[in-house]
């Protein structure tokens, strides 16, 4: 396994490979990362991970100094799943223009507006860096499939319509959520939780599935389903964000004549921001 910092070192070391699958993460890897490499290693037998902690898609208030940084740990799992290169750019690295606490000048992407509903209406400019940071890496790397995990459901749809709208030349492949035992999604911010609150992390995935169960009982009462579990959790401890019954094929709220359906929830437990959403069709 090798592990490159610059853009120049990793187009060397891929200039002979035609067929490469490329995992970006933020690093803090957990089983469900070592899950993306697992299907990236079904495509082709170079296998790229970048970890890189973007700026770009971090709010002013938001965890982007905390954000866990476990380099060390990261390589050894990587290096057991078999990959081929790790991509460890620098801030600087990856933007050009950096001047050490300034992004601004950067070029970005501007998404579609479903980038603004979700969590998107909570995180303002977040897809925009998800979108710039993935256009570049893909820029870098060039791969012929990227994998994504389903856990980040309206980032892989945000992502699927970059690569159609600017024509990339890139099969997105996206991966189901890897879940704790309970039910908890298994994230990288799951890390921040006390015991405490792990124990009742759960009741998000239990939400979501009340709801998935709901509607396929036949209730198409979408708005009082959403408002129900809201108020659930709030009840149970939660800050709950939004609770949404959408679309799963266009991630638009959902009427009574879509029968492919993905719900979506966002809720605080403490500080911690948790999401999770089920697909299901009816
Ligand atoms: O899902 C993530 O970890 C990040 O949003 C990604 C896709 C690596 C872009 O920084």
């Amino acid at each position: 396994m090798q592990i490159i910092n610059t853009i120049a070192d990793l187009r060397s070391a891929l200039k002979n490979q035609e067929n490469i699958a490329f995992v970006p993460t933020m690093g803090n890897l957990h089983a469900g990362h070592i899950q993306l490499v697992e299907v990236a290693k079904q495509h082709a037998s170079c296998v790229v991970v970048s970890i890189f902690v973007n700026p770009l898609q971090f709010g002013p208030t938001e965890d982007l100094a905390s954000y866990p940084r476990t380099l060390e740990a990261d390589r050894k799992k990587l290096k057991a799943a078999d990959t081929s290169i790790v991509f460890t750019p620098t801030v600087e690295e990856m933007y050009a223009d950096f001047d050490g606490k300034n992004l601004n000048q950067t070029m970005t992407i501007i998404p579609p507006p479903i980038a603004n509903e979700l969590c998107g209406a909570a995180r303002p400019g977040h897809f925009a860096g998800v979108a710039t940071v993935v256009m570049k890496l893909f820029n870098m790397v060039q791969p012929s499939v990227a994998v994504f995990g389903q856990k980040d459901f309206q980032q892989l749809f945000i992502i699927k319509q970059m690569v159609k709208q600017f024509n990339l030349p890139v099969n997105i492949i996206g991966v189901d959520t890897v879940r704790e035992p309970g039910g908890l999604a298994m994230s990288s911010r799951n890390g921040y939780l006390t015991n405490a609150q792990r124990a009742t992390a759960s009741q998000l995935n239990r939400a979501l599935q009340g709801i998935v169960q709901s509607v396929k009982n036949g209730n198409r009462d979408y708005s009082q389903l959403e408002q129900q579990a809201k108020s659930t959790l709030n009840s149970q401890g939660w800050t709950s964000d939004y609770i949404s019954i959408r679309s799963s094929l266009t991630l638009l709220t959902a009427s009574n004549a879509d029968t492919d359906l993905v719900v979506l929830g966002s809720a605080k437990l403490g500080n911690t921001r948790l999401i999770d959403n089920l697909t299901f069709n009816i």
